[in-house]
Protein backbone atom coordinates (compact mmCIF):
# COMPACT_ATOMS: atom_id res chain seq x y z
CA UNK A 1 0.00 0.00 0.00
CA UNK A 2 1.10 3.13 -1.61
CA UNK A 3 1.59 5.79 2.30
CA UNK A 4 -0.99 8.52 0.81
CA UNK A 5 -3.71 5.80 0.61
CA UNK A 6 -3.88 5.90 3.95
CA UNK A 7 -5.85 9.36 3.83
CA UNK A 8 -8.15 8.71 0.75
CA UNK A 9 -11.33 8.59 3.18
CA UNK A 10 -9.73 11.38 5.20
CA UNK A 11 -8.81 14.52 3.72
CA UNK A 12 -8.24 16.76 6.57
CA UNK A 13 -5.53 14.73 8.89
CA UNK A 14 -6.06 16.23 12.78
CA UNK A 15 -2.62 16.97 13.76
CA UNK A 16 -2.93 16.75 18.15
CA UNK A 17 -0.61 17.33 20.96
CA UNK A 18 -1.76 15.40 24.10
CA UNK A 19 -0.96 16.31 27.98
CA UNK A 20 -3.27 13.20 29.18
CA UNK A 21 -3.15 9.73 28.62
CA UNK A 22 -7.31 10.11 29.40
CA UNK A 23 -7.98 12.67 26.81
CA UNK A 24 -6.63 9.83 23.72
CA UNK A 25 -9.54 8.14 23.65
CA UNK A 26 -12.38 9.98 24.36
CA UNK A 27 -10.42 12.25 21.32
CA UNK A 28 -10.23 9.64 18.61
CA UNK A 29 -13.72 8.98 19.56
CA UNK A 30 -14.91 12.53 19.00
CA UNK A 31 -13.46 12.70 15.45
CA UNK A 32 -14.53 9.45 14.63
CA UNK A 33 -18.09 10.82 15.06
CA UNK A 34 -17.12 13.68 12.83
CA UNK A 35 -16.37 11.09 10.05
CA UNK A 36 -12.74 11.60 10.10
CA UNK A 37 -10.46 7.95 9.36
CA UNK A 38 -6.99 9.30 10.98
CA UNK A 39 -5.10 10.93 13.70
CA UNK A 40 -1.77 11.89 13.84
CA UNK A 41 -0.27 12.21 17.62
CA UNK A 42 2.48 14.30 17.75
CA UNK A 43 5.79 13.23 19.77
CA UNK A 44 5.55 16.54 21.66
CA UNK A 45 4.82 15.35 25.25
CA UNK A 46 5.69 12.53 27.79
CA UNK A 47 1.85 11.01 26.84
CA UNK A 48 2.50 10.59 23.16
CA UNK A 49 3.72 6.85 23.17
CA UNK A 50 1.12 5.74 25.60
CA UNK A 51 -2.12 7.72 23.45
CA UNK A 52 -0.55 5.89 20.37
CA UNK A 53 -0.74 2.94 21.80
CA UNK A 54 -4.00 3.30 23.43
CA UNK A 55 -5.49 4.80 20.05
CA UNK A 56 -4.48 2.15 18.33
CA UNK A 57 -5.58 -0.84 20.88
CA UNK A 58 -9.15 0.80 21.43
CA UNK A 59 -10.18 2.06 18.88
CA UNK A 60 -10.08 0.52 15.64
CA UNK A 61 -12.09 2.89 13.65
CA UNK A 62 -9.11 5.10 13.11
CA UNK A 63 -6.25 5.00 11.71
CA UNK A 64 -3.31 6.33 14.15
CA UNK A 65 0.08 7.96 13.15
CA UNK A 66 3.14 9.67 14.89
CA UNK A 67 3.65 13.15 14.41
CA UNK A 68 6.74 15.31 14.79
CA UNK A 69 9.34 12.61 14.45
CA UNK A 70 12.76 13.84 15.17
CA UNK A 71 15.19 11.02 15.12
CA UNK A 72 14.98 7.45 13.60
CA UNK A 73 14.77 5.40 17.51
CA UNK A 74 11.13 7.10 17.10
CA UNK A 75 10.34 5.16 14.54
CA UNK A 76 10.36 1.97 15.93
CA UNK A 77 9.22 2.84 19.30
CA UNK A 78 5.92 4.19 17.69
CA UNK A 79 5.50 1.25 14.87
CA UNK A 80 5.86 -0.67 17.98
CA UNK A 81 3.11 1.35 19.93
CA UNK A 82 0.78 0.85 16.96
CA UNK A 83 1.34 3.62 14.58
CA UNK A 84 0.47 3.23 10.88
CA UNK A 85 2.42 6.13 9.68
CA UNK A 86 4.82 8.60 10.69
CA UNK A 87 5.18 12.13 10.14
CA UNK A 88 8.31 14.30 10.24
CA UNK A 89 8.85 17.93 10.57
CA UNK A 90 11.72 17.43 7.65
CA UNK A 91 14.06 14.43 6.84
CA UNK A 92 17.78 13.31 7.69
CA UNK A 93 19.91 10.46 6.10
CA UNK A 94 19.34 8.51 9.27
CA UNK A 95 15.67 8.83 9.61
CA UNK A 96 15.03 7.60 5.81
CA UNK A 97 17.34 5.06 6.82
CA UNK A 98 15.21 3.53 9.58
CA UNK A 99 11.99 4.12 7.52
CA UNK A 100 13.69 1.63 5.27
CA UNK A 101 14.78 -0.99 7.17
CA UNK A 102 11.31 -0.93 9.43
CA UNK A 103 9.31 -0.16 5.70
CA UNK A 104 7.34 2.08 7.72
CA UNK A 105 4.76 5.02 6.14
CA UNK A 106 7.25 7.63 6.51
CA UNK A 107 6.11 11.21 5.35
CA UNK A 108 9.26 13.41 5.42
CA UNK A 109 8.56 17.32 5.68
CA UNK A 110 10.53 19.36 2.74
CA UNK A 111 9.76 23.04 2.60
CA UNK A 112 11.99 24.12 -0.80
CA UNK A 113 12.73 22.55 -4.28
CA UNK A 114 15.84 20.86 -2.95
CA UNK A 115 14.44 19.06 -0.19
CA UNK A 116 11.42 17.90 -2.23
CA UNK A 117 13.95 16.47 -4.89
CA UNK A 118 16.15 14.99 -2.38
CA UNK A 119 13.03 13.20 -0.92
CA UNK A 120 12.15 12.23 -4.36
CA UNK A 121 15.99 10.72 -5.32
CA UNK A 122 15.28 8.48 -2.30
CA UNK A 123 12.06 7.35 -3.35
CA UNK A 124 9.09 10.06 -1.91
CA UNK A 125 6.60 11.03 -4.07
CA UNK A 126 4.21 11.74 -1.13
CA UNK A 127 5.62 14.72 0.72
CA UNK A 128 4.73 16.78 3.95
CA UNK A 129 4.84 20.43 2.92
CA UNK A 130 5.99 22.21 6.27
CA UNK A 131 5.32 25.05 7.89
CA UNK A 132 2.90 25.59 4.59
CA UNK A 133 1.68 28.77 5.07
CA UNK A 134 5.10 30.71 6.53
CA UNK A 135 6.34 28.86 3.24
CA UNK A 136 4.70 30.67 0.83
CA UNK A 137 1.75 28.91 1.05
CA UNK A 138 -1.00 28.03 -1.75
CA UNK A 139 1.84 29.37 -4.45
CA UNK A 140 4.84 27.57 -2.92
CA UNK A 141 2.95 24.56 -3.69
CA UNK A 142 1.66 25.30 -6.99
CA UNK A 143 5.37 26.99 -8.08
CA UNK A 144 7.28 23.37 -6.45
CA UNK A 145 4.42 21.29 -8.37
CA UNK A 146 5.30 22.77 -11.84
CA UNK A 147 8.97 21.45 -12.32
CA UNK A 148 7.95 18.50 -9.71
CA UNK A 149 5.21 16.90 -11.46
CA UNK A 150 5.33 13.27 -9.99
CA UNK A 151 5.48 14.48 -6.16
CA UNK A 152 2.23 14.96 -3.96
CA UNK A 153 2.36 17.51 -0.89
CA UNK A 154 0.19 16.96 2.39
CA UNK A 155 0.63 21.01 3.61
CA UNK A 156 0.55 21.56 7.48
CA UNK A 157 1.17 24.13 9.38
CA UNK A 158 -0.81 27.49 9.75
CA UNK A 159 -3.83 25.30 7.61
CA UNK A 160 -7.68 26.61 8.91
CA UNK A 161 -10.73 25.46 7.60
CA UNK A 162 -11.32 28.10 4.90
CA UNK A 163 -7.14 27.61 3.67
CA UNK A 164 -8.24 23.89 3.69
CA UNK A 165 -10.92 24.10 0.70
CA UNK A 166 -7.91 26.19 -1.51
CA UNK A 167 -5.23 23.29 -0.57
CA UNK A 168 -7.18 20.54 -1.80
CA UNK A 169 -8.36 22.23 -5.02
CA UNK A 170 -5.27 21.68 -5.96
CA UNK A 171 -4.07 18.26 -7.63
CA UNK A 172 -0.72 17.87 -6.30
CA UNK A 173 -1.98 18.01 -2.95
CA UNK A 174 -3.79 14.70 -1.31
CA UNK A 175 -4.37 16.04 2.07
CA UNK A 176 -4.16 18.65 4.56
CA UNK A 177 -3.16 18.26 8.42
CA UNK A 178 -3.32 20.99 10.83
CA UNK A 179 -4.66 21.57 14.68
CA UNK A 180 -7.64 24.50 13.56
CA UNK A 181 -10.25 21.45 14.79
CA UNK A 182 -8.48 19.78 17.77
CA UNK A 183 -7.16 23.00 19.99
CA UNK A 184 -4.77 22.08 22.29
CA UNK A 185 -6.67 23.89 24.54
CA UNK A 186 -10.03 22.79 23.89
CA UNK A 187 -8.56 19.23 24.19
CA UNK A 188 -6.47 19.75 27.31
CA UNK A 189 -10.26 21.05 28.37
CA UNK A 190 -11.88 17.98 27.77
CA UNK A 191 -14.31 19.86 25.18
CA UNK A 192 -14.12 16.75 22.83
CA UNK A 193 -18.04 18.00 21.65
CA UNK A 194 -16.41 21.32 20.39
CA UNK A 195 -13.50 18.57 18.18
CA UNK A 196 -16.85 17.13 16.77
CA UNK A 197 -18.13 20.43 15.76
CA UNK A 198 -15.23 21.40 14.11
CA UNK A 199 -14.20 18.61 12.29
CA UNK A 200 -17.96 17.88 11.54
CA UNK A 201 -17.95 21.66 9.75
CA UNK A 202 -14.49 21.29 8.44
CA UNK A 203 -15.71 17.93 6.43
CA UNK A 204 -18.93 19.98 5.49
CA UNK A 205 -17.20 22.87 4.14
CA UNK A 206 -14.77 20.05 1.96
CA UNK A 207 -17.92 18.28 0.67
CA UNK A 208 -19.88 21.40 -0.50
CA UNK A 209 -16.92 22.23 -2.96
CA UNK A 210 -17.91 21.53 -6.46
CA UNK A 211 -16.17 18.03 -8.14
C1 LIG B 1 2.44 20.17 12.34
O1 LIG B 1 3.24 19.61 13.07
O2 LIG B 1 2.09 19.68 11.28
C2 LIG B 1 1.95 21.50 12.72
O3 LIG B 1 2.35 21.85 13.99
C3 LIG B 1 0.48 21.66 12.58
O4 LIG B 1 0.36 22.99 12.36
P1 LIG B 1 -0.78 23.91 12.98
O5 LIG B 1 -0.77 23.67 14.47
O6 LIG B 1 -0.36 25.30 12.60
O7 LIG B 1 -2.07 23.50 12.35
Amino acid sequence: MKTEDLFVDTPIVPVVVIDDIDQAVPLANALISAGIGVIEITLRTDAAFAAIEQVARECPDICVGAGSIRNAMQIGQVMDAGARFCVSPGFSDGLLDEADARDAHLIPGAGTAAEALQLYERGYDFVKFFPAEVSGGIRMIKALSAPLPEISFFPTGGITAELAVDYLDLDCVRCVGGSWFVSPDRVRAGDFSWVTAQASAALRILGDRPE
